[in-house]
């Protein structure tokens, strides 16, 4: 009896499954170009392309184990502890199809109903705009061991410029170990390096102002609206950039590419960046590593000195990093969750950038833990066998440290929403056509909506509340919008969506 009660069963699901099984053109494209082809595409850092039917049904078997993994699309971060803008994360509706797809033989469907391919930059970028490029000149590595190098580009700047995005494209992925940027207003480095034979030169870095650190795996850098780092005229940029070792011969030409703000000076906001996190408390000693087991470290900073407005958090670990998790405490007790990273990633260092402003008031102190797995089980190991390993500059060493980007807070700050909508994996044009002018969906919705435009790009998307109160705006310039309303408050709100020749409205019912 029971095993005809098993029969039936497995007849009615493979009957459910088979009805269901999802098909490219109508189901799997669009999640791939939402979530996978910003890096898997011909110019991009992914090692394959999932631009085209074929792409994907060549590699059909390896996604499926990726994303079941949650290895791809990479997001270390554990979204239960704390979310964040710009997630590069699966659903798992989206997991199930894409298994589906791949068990029920990879169908194409209808060809015809299938969204458009998205298009990128075939420099490899995927900012929307670029107003100036950092680029070293390419630059021949004479050794085997670790370099670290340090380039100083001219820019000759006549007035102040403000940067707001910045992409690091690294020449040698495999080999840049970090790339920070700074600029000089001395002269000293672009002296340094015009006396130099080869491009760049080494020993010390001059440096008047740090402006931003990328780390392997590290992704776009954007400012919320109207902030960001002012840089004055006669400043030299100079990119530090470390090696990691085995590039004898190998050419390096990393590239940084910058957008400015251009509108709206009169109310810009200074950024600063600090690695507020660093050493294991002093009980712990200083961070040295023992051989063939995990350990455990504590971390704690100084009190925040005036009340503070975080934008985004980099913790930065090295090879034997096994966890690492951030939070702060105020001096009213409240512990606030900043980030947590339960499987540490050195190729997926990002910058995690929160969803809206967090605000630090004055006198909180952030706390971390970390673990270290310095055993022969970790493949990222240096050493074979293990041996102690000490805080260090090189790839071998250790590093226990966390980078922030904040200012100084202002009344309002934790109210800015940081856009999510300029994510790189939202380029693609034309996903989910219908045959409106626009379409909103869902609706009600709880976390977001999509809003589609069938023949030109969207523009702007506003929101507005139920008095007509502006909520906030989004450039867009895509022809598909995917919009973060988590923020909101449950309730009745006004979409205004601008193309050139069109614009409409719609009532979104937040839930
Ligand atoms: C942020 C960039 C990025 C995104 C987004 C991304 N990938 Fe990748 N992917 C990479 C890189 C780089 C590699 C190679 C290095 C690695 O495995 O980490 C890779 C490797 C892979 C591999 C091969 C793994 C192996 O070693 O065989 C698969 C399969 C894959 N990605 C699928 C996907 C799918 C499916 C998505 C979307 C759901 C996706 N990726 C999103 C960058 C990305």
């Amino acid at each position: 009896m029971k095993r005809i009660l098993l029969l039936i069963l497995g007849v009615t699901i493979s009957i459910h499954v088979k009805a269901q099984t999802p098909d490219w053109s109508t189901s799997v494209a669009n999640i791939f170009y939402q979530h996978c082809t910003s890096c898997h595409h011909p110019n991009g850092i992914g090692p394959f392309d999932l631009i085209n039917y074929s792409d994907a049904v060549a590699n059909a078997q390896s996604i499926v184990d990726m994303v079941e993994q949650r290895k791809m699309p990479p997001w270390p971060a554990n979204p239960h502890y704390r979310r964040f803008a710009n997630e590069t994360l699966l659903d798992s509706i989206e997991i199930a199809k894409i298994k589906d797809w791949v068990l029920g033989g990879t169908p194409l469907g209808n060809i015809a109903l299938a969204p458009n391919p998205p298009t990128y930059n075939a420099g490899g970028s995927l900012l929307d705009t670029i107003h100036y490029t950092v680029q070293i000149p390419p630059y021949t590595l004479s050794s085997n061991g670790e370099i670290y190098r340090y380039f100083a580009i001219r820019p000759n700047f006549t007035d102040t410029v403000y940067i707001s995005q910045i992409e690091v494209i690294p020449g040698l992925p495999d080999l840049v170990h970090h790339a920070d940027i700074h600029y000089d207003l001395t002269g000293q480095s672009y002296t340094n390096d015009s006396m130099s034979i080869t491009p760049g030169f080494g020993g010390g870095l001059v440096s008047n102002y740090y402006i931003n650190a990328w780390q392997p795996g590290g992704n776009i850098v954007k400012y919320p609206p109207g902030w960001g780092v002012a840089v004055p005229p006669g400043a030299d940029f100079v990119l530090e950039i470390h090696y990691g070792a085995g590039g004898a011969g190998q050419t390096d030409t990393t590239k940084m590419n910058l957008r400015f703000i251009t509108s709206g000076i009169n109310n810009f906001r200074a950024i600063k960046v600090g690695w507020l996190l660093n050493n294991p408390i002093p009980a712990q000693g200083p961070l040295v590593i023992p051989p063939n087991v995990i350990t455990n470290f504590d971390q704690q900073s100084q009190q925040i000195n005036g009340d503070k407005s975080f934008i985004a958090v980099c913790p930065h670990m090295h090879g034997l990093g096994k966890s690492y998790k951030v939070w702060f405490k105020t001096l009213s007790g409240d512990s606030v969750p900043l980030v947590d990273i339960p499987e540490w990633e050195f190729h997926w260092q990002k910058y995690y950038f929160f969803r809206k402003i967090q605000k630090v008031p004055s006198g909180s102190i952030i706390y971390a833990k970390a673990s270290f797995d310095n055993t022969a089980n970790n493949p990222h190991n240096p050493n074979d066998p293990p041996a102690t390993v000490y805080a260090g500059a090189l790839t071998t060493d250790e590093m226990l440290m966390t980078y922030f980007i904040f200012a100084n807070y202002v009344q309002g700050d934790e109210d800015i929403i940081i856009d999510s909508t300029l994510l790189a994996s939202l380029k693609p044009e034309g996903i989910g056509l219908q045959n409106t002018v626009f379409n909103l969906h869902p609706n009600p919705a709880e976390q977001y909506f999509e809003l589609n435009s069938n023949d030109e790009s969207i523009n702007e998307v506003v929101i507005y509340n139920i008095n007509g109160a502006l909520i906030n705006q989004y450039q867009i310039n895509n022809q598909h919008a995917l919009i973060d309303i988590q923020m909101l408050s449950a309730g009745i709100y006004f979409i205004q969506a601008n193309c050139n020749s069109k614009t409409d409205h719609f009532k979104l019912i937040k839930q």
